[in-house]
């Protein structure tokens, strides 16, 4: 994403490299690719990264893209205004991410070493008088956060580039670190129906070569450890009367309202990433009765299939849904102001069982 931080484009060629090289001889990495479609980036920022003409450690111009944008503060933000106009890296990212079904993802950067979760930004409903700002997903955010700490070679131990502690288990809430407007992790969450993290995979932004063997090995069982993630909670799809899929049905688990609803697919298909426990996942397909069905959500990140569980709407034939259900995009306010959150603070949490780019790699089920 930003171009003097080099790592992730190195690690994202071995990443693909080890994934086709894998298939057919481990069998893990095999049901792995069977069961998940995986996403590359390797570079949001080519132009910045041509423009670091010598290797360093630290900042430099190539952070930025051709025109001088930081495409990390360049997202449309849930929060304020943002008043930089939208870039052509990140108006085909944002294209991309409306295209595709995505369920997770990472976003890589350099200068720091650490797991960071959304929010980036927030108010008060959030908790940003606390100083982190909490999503509605927090939980789950905090695992897939600890997921990759806990499995990369020396992330957990949370050390700041000084060698003093400085993250507690590797991982930060996105405010909490610093706060900042336009980042992409909070916008895939958002608008993206996404969840993203962002990972901080070396102190030095631009290290020497002969360095980078040593950063794919630190990274590799993180990263597949991270991708196998995706199979976490509840998938499922809705369907009408005759058994056709209904798009644009809302289905959210109760107590975690997001900002914009999340939405079937064209497929009539919903994902939800959830810890494993006891939740009431609804159904809606605005203008008939909810539908709310309590499941018990075990871990099957390791059968790489989330929980399967269907919606069935008999009072509902297609044409009907197809003409008066409202797009992703026209539902979803450009500004919310989050207010909702404050009814549902009091929401009883579910029980977790367990516990247990650019760069991007991004994910998403079959
Ligand atoms: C993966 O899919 C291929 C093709 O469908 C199948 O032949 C193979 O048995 C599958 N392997 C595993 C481990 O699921
Ligand atoms: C964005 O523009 C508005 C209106 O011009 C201004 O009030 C606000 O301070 C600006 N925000 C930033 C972050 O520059
Ligand atoms: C949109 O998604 C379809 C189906 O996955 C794919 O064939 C197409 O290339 C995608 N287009 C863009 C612009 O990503
Ligand atoms: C289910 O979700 C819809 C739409 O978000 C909402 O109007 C309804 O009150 C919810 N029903 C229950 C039982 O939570």
């Amino acid at each position: 994403m930003h171009g003097d931080e080099t790592v992730g484009r190195e690690l994202l060629l071995h990443l693909i490299d080890f994934l086709v090289t894998s298939y057919s001889h481990d069998p893990v990495i095999t049901q792995l690719l069977n069961n998940t479609r995986i996403h590359v980036m390797p570079t949001m920022n080519p132009d910045g990264f041509e423009a670091v003409k010598t290797p360093d450690c630290y900042y430099s111009h190539g952070r930025y893209n051709k025109n001088g944008e930081d495409l990390n503060r360049n997202f449309p933000d849930a929060f304020e205004h943002n008043n930089a106009s939208i870039q052509p890296e990140t108006q085909a990212v944002m294209n991309w991410i409306k295209n595709e079904t995505f369920v997770l993802s990472a976003n890589l950067h350099g200068g720091a070493l650490v797991a960071s979760y959304t929010f980036d930004n927030g108010n008060s409903v959030t908790g940003s008088l606390q100083g982190y700002s909490k999503s509605p997903d927090d939980d789950v955010f905090i695992h897939l956060a600890k997921t990759y700490s806990y499995n990369h070679a020396s992330m957990h131990k949370g050390l700041g580039c000084d060698n003093r502690p400085m993250f507690s288990e590797g991982i930060t809430n996105g405010y909490s670190w610093y706060q900042l407007e336009g980042g992409m992790q909070d916008y895939n969450y958002i608008w993206g129906q996404c969840f993203e993290i962002t990972l901080e995979l070396s102190c030095c932004k631009y290290p020497p070569a002969d360095q980078l063997e040593q950063f794919w090995r630190d990274n590799k069982v993180a990263l597949i450890e991270y991708i196998k993630q995706v199979h976490l909670g509840v998938k499922g799809r809705v369907t009408d009367r005759n058994g056709n899929p209904i798009p644009n049905a809302i289905v959210e688990a109760k107590g975690r309202p997001h900002v914009c609803p999340y939405r079937t697919n064209q497929h009539g298909e919903y994902f939800l990433l959830l810890l494993p426990g006891t939740y009431e996942i609804n159904a809606t397909v605005p203008g008939f009765k909810s539908i709310v069905k309590t499941v018990e959500i075990p871990d099957n990140t390791g059968k790489f299939s989330a929980l399967k569980q269907d919606f069935s709407f008999s009072e509902v034939s297609l044409p009907f849904s197809e003409v008066s259900l409202p797009s992703i995009v026209a539902s979803c306010p450009k500004t919310p102001l989050y207010k909702e959150l404050e009814l549902f603070s009091a929401a009883a949490k579910p029980i977790p069982h367990v516990l247990a780019l650019i760069t991007v790699v991004l994910v998403i089920f079959k």
